[in-house]
């Protein structure tokens, strides 16, 4: 049975199993998480599998306390303002990456920016001391599902897909955290959550935006989380290389090419092909080939995600 009472020795066990790369659901304050070692891109393309998420979205990245938090994003002035007042809490601020950030592509969905909170539960911040990596989280739920307030409602969506499920109660708030921007001028509200609009509001002394509609489609450009599209133009299901081009390859039946390549899985594993996905467009990207071919990826399991992101990044004016 996968679901086991927080005790000193289950949250012992659940972080050897996540520095292991394994998926432990945890309780927070806000709802229960699907976490996995930010650090590690496999174990965070487990995430995805074990959601059945068609789309690869940046996650949020849960640390033990701000200077974590500071050590993967650039805190600027009001994002410090708002971590003294709510962390450990229902909030989670977007930051412009640190460059040394050890946190996976896959986890920032290939992005220069970063999602982090710092949970206020005591078992969530028990588990992140043990761990004592990054955990990556997103709500303990197939996709399409609403989002867990109980380690049952979890057990009932992802109880064979986890190696744990650290059993915490309740959780108190019920709804996901708050989602702010603070990279840009202004702080950005891309998420309504368990701290409201008016509290925020009130710290800061100003009225503050809410970004409208879903922040994986964004209306109003330079606001919302923007999907990482590289420069350099896309070719999607290549069979062949042409001249000049650069090569995303896939399994062992790779064309034959002298120019840059990065094979995303030799052996043809869809979680090995999402863990190195952001990272090998960013390094053909960095190679100054005007097109990157990308050999066929098959359409099942992780696959799905990964198609639509490239398809996304192929369509990138
Ligand atoms: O309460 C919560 O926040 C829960 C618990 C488990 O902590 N976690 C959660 O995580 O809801 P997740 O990964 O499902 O939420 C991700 C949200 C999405 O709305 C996503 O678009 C936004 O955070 N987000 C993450 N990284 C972003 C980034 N770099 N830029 C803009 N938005 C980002
Ligand atoms: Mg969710």
């Amino acid at each position: 049975m996968a679901v086991v009472k927080a005790s000193k020795d289950a949250i012992g066990a659940a972080a050897i199993a996540l520095r292991d790369g394994k998926l432990v659901a945890f309780p927070t304050e806000t709802v229960y998480g699907l976490g996995a070692d930010a650090t590690n891109g496999r174990a965070v393309a487990a995430i995805f599998k074990a959601k059945r998420r068609p789309q690869f979205n940046p996650l949020i990245v849960h640390v033990r306390d701000v200077e974590a938090a500071a050590e993967l994003g650039e805190l600027t002035p009001f994002g410090r303002q708002l971590a003294t007042a709510f962390w450990p809490g229902a909030l989670s601020l977007v930051m412009a990456k640190q460059r040394d950030c050890p946190v996976a592509d896959l986890a920032t969905a290939g992005l220069d920016t970063i999602a982090v909170r710092v949970p206020s539960h005591a078992i969530a911040q028990a588990l992140l001391r043990a761990v004592d990596r990054p955990i990556a989280a997103p709500s303990a739920n197939l996709s399409g599902h609403v989002s867990p307030t109980t380690a049952a409602h979890v057990e009932a969506d992802l109880g064979n897909r986890v190696a744990m499920i650290l059993d915490g109660g309740a959780t108190a708030v019920g709804l996901e955290s708050t989602v702010v921007d603070v990279t840009g001028d202004v702080p950005i509200i891309l998420r309504l959550g368990g701290v409201t609009r008016e509290t925020i509001e009130r710290l800061l002394g100003q009225t503050i935006a809410v970004a409208e509609g879903d922040p994986e489609k964004p209306s109003s450009p330079g606001m919302l989380a923007r999907h990482y599209a590289p420069s350099a133009k896309l070719r999607l299901d290549a069979l062949e290389v042409r001249n000049g081009e650069a090569l995303i390859a896939f399994g062992r039946a790779v064309p034959k090419h002298a120019g840059p390549t990065i094979n995303l899985s030799a052996s043809g594993d869809l979680l090995e092909a999402a863990a190195n996905l952001f990272s090998a467009l960013r390094a053909l990207d960095a190679s100054g080939t005007e097109t990157i071919a990308i050999m066929p990826i098959p359409e099942d399991g992780l696959g799905e995600a990964i198609n639509d992101r490239l398809r996304r990044a192929a369509r990138a004016p």
